[in-house]
């Protein structure tokens, strides 16, 4: 496991990145960091070179560097810092995952460079954007981080963020999650919310996503349900969909083992 940094024009990027070979790029969830990638880099299959960078601003906590352009990031500034990063690595193309915020992260990235994809991984994320509801929602967020800071976040986010069988299952992972929140900063929280609520809506764009597509999602996801994984495979034309038992939105954490067998029987069919 290799813990890197990317030093590019205006900002310096932390990412993991394991193996070698054909490119797999992981983008995290809210408010989480690479680290959550944790389970997959450790079983990476041969032939494959996974890199999983922060999102602009997250992890931010104790790093010598503090990220820029925070209040004004969109989602396709965060598109547009993936393959910034894989224009570093000299990476042309590359298969493409997130996991919910990482998923609209990956979305954004298809949407200005659909030639660059090897394939897409889409786990417990959605393809619409947020509803009014949502968007007040997010507001609350913002408010929440910068009056009472990440605690607070945690507080709010952690037992929905995992399922009923992990909450009950799985106390260490429960405290593994909130210290992955508490890595970050309000600024880098503030900022994704914000991102997130201004997300533009991605269903049309589904239909022309001809690249293999992986949909993962926990069968106990109350954040993005399975009809959201099923509304998405329904509109894509080459798309396997793995609903996993037990697992809530956090599958690839609360199920690894399951999570990363779909992944690598997704990546062994990539041709
Ligand atoms: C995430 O896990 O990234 C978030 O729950 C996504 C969201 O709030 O829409």
């Amino acid at each position: 496991m290799l813990l890197k940094y990317a030093h590019l024009l205006d900002r310096t990027v932390r990412y993991l990145e394991v193996g070698s070979g054909r490119a797999l790029i992981l983008i995290h969830a809210f408010p989480l960091s690479a680290d959550q990638w944790l389970p997959q880099l450790h079983r990476v299959p041969p032939g494959w070179r996974v890199i999983a960078p922060d999102i602009r601003g997250f992890r931010g906590v104790g790093q010598a560097y503090q990220d820029v352009g925070l209040e004004t990031a969109t989602m396709a500034t965060h598109a547009a810092d993936v393959l910034s990063l894989m224009n570093h690595l000299d990476v042309d193309k590359a298969v493409v995952g997130g996991l919910s915020m990482g998923g609209y992260v990956t979305l954004a990235v298809a949407k200005v460079a659909a030639r660059r994809l090897d394939g897409l991984v889409l786990a417990d994320t959605r393809a619409t954007a947020d509803t009014e509801a949502g968007r007040v929602a997010r507001e609350a967020m913002v408010a929440l981080v910068h009056s009472h800071g990440p605690e607070a976040v945690a507080d709010l986010m952690v037992p929905t963020l995992l399922g009923a069988t992990s909450a009950h299952d799985q106390p260490d992972l429960v405290e593994a999650v909130r210290t992955l929140i508490l890595r970050n900063t309000p600024e880098a929280i503030a900022s994704a919310a914000q991102a997130m609520k201004g997300r533009e809506d991605m269903v049309g764009l589904l239909p022309g996503l001809t690249c293999p597509t992986l949909i993962i999602c926990g069968a106990e996801d109350v954040l993005t349900p399975p009809a959201d994984s099923e509304a998405m495979a329904a509109a894509l034309p080459n798309v396997e969909l793995v609903i996993v038992p037990g697992a809530g939105h956090l599958s690839n954490l609360e199920a690894p083992m399951a999570f990363t067998e779909a992944l690598t029987r997704f990546l062994g069919r990539i041709s």
